[in-house]
């Protein structure tokens, strides 16, 4: 039997009206509007595009949204001062300085410099320590593993007990997903397992899984015999593999292959994710949603 598509456009749309009500109401309620600003440093095509979907996204849920373009050659002491003056500013509530930066700039000393409380992308180390010790203690959870959770519950996957399977070990993906999922907690309580580059038989742990995650970067890594036959299948990977002419505006687009050998692999899944359209729809929505709270928090402090 064919497995069951998660449509994450669907799912990230459902989110963002949920969002939207909240951020009615902390206009009615508190005369707070959710502020978020991306900082773009260059004009990386990719990275461009990210932006302005980011950007459009926060339009859209009535946000006061700021963008902020930067040249390629500003000195890293101008961007830290440049963050410095976004953390200090009541109006923003959520700061995202867009990756990857230029050489000359380390990365580290400007994920370093945002605030805590204003770090929506959750990558500063305190907030990763938060998420490690889990509960109350979270204040953000990553995006893309936000996401990839909002999806497994959303689809109606227990998850308690669950074996999960993690395939990769990014501390933007692999990693956080990982500990999420073992927390104590609704969406969690999972057996986890991460397996990567060195492990030894990476199909045998695969075929354990009740929900197999796949973020290896790896087109069409993951094998339909690996997956155990109603398992849920999360395919992180965002692949470039060719370009093609868009129906829609003429010009070439990228072709897109996520790690998991699609076509084969949904004959056994119960359900699996497509790329795209399953996970990437997802981050923006999260990283929206680290914003909203990134505002309530303020409002409570
Ligand atoms: N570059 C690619 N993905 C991301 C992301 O999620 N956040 C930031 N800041 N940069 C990125």
């Amino acid at each position: 039997m064919s497995a069951k598509i998660i449509d994450g456009k669907a799912i990230a749309a459902e989110i963002r009206e949920e969002l939207k009500k909240e951020v009615e109401e902390m206009k009615e309620q508190h005369g707070v509007v959710p502020g978020l600003v991306t900082i773009l440093v260059g004009q990386n095509p990719a990275s461009v595009s990210y932006v302005t979907a980011k950007q459009k996204t926060a339009h859209e849920l009535g946000f006061y949204s700021v963008q902020d373009d930067q040249p390629e050659d500003i000195p890293e002491d101008e961007l830290l001062n440049l963050i410095d003056k976004y953390n200090n500013d009541p109006k923003i509530h959520g700061i995202l300085v867009q990756l990857p930066l230029p050489k000359h700039i380390n990365e580290k000393k400007v994920i370093n410099a945002i605030d805590p409380d204003k770090d929506v992308d959750c990558f500063h180390p305190v907030n990763l320590g938060r998420l490690v010790i889990g509960g109350e203690e979270t204040r953000f959870l990553p995006c893309t593993p936000a996401g990839i959770q909002e999806l497994i519950v959303r689809s109606g996957f227990e998850t308690s007990g669950a074996e999960v399977v993690v395939v990769g070990r990014s501390n933007i993906v692999g990693k956080p997903i990982a500990i999420m999922m073992m927390q104590k907690g609704p969406g969690a309580n999972a057996t986890v397992t991460v397996v990567h580059t060195r492990t030894k038989d990476l199909a045998s742990h695969c075929k354990r899984a009740d929900i197999l995650i796949v973020a290896a970067g790896v087109p069409g890594l993951v094998k339909p015999e690996w997956i155990k036959p109603g398992a849920c299948v999360i395919d992180v990977g965002v692949n470039r593999v060719g370009e093609k002419k868009s129906e829609k505006t003429g010009r070439m687009i990228p072709i897109l292959k996520g790690d998991v050998d699609f076509d084969a692999a949904k004959e056994i899944a119960g359900a699996i994710t497509p790329v795209p359209g399953g996970v990437g729809p997802m981050t923006i929505t999260m990283l929206m949603k680290n914003t909203v709270r990134a505002a309530q928090y303020a409002i409570g402090k």
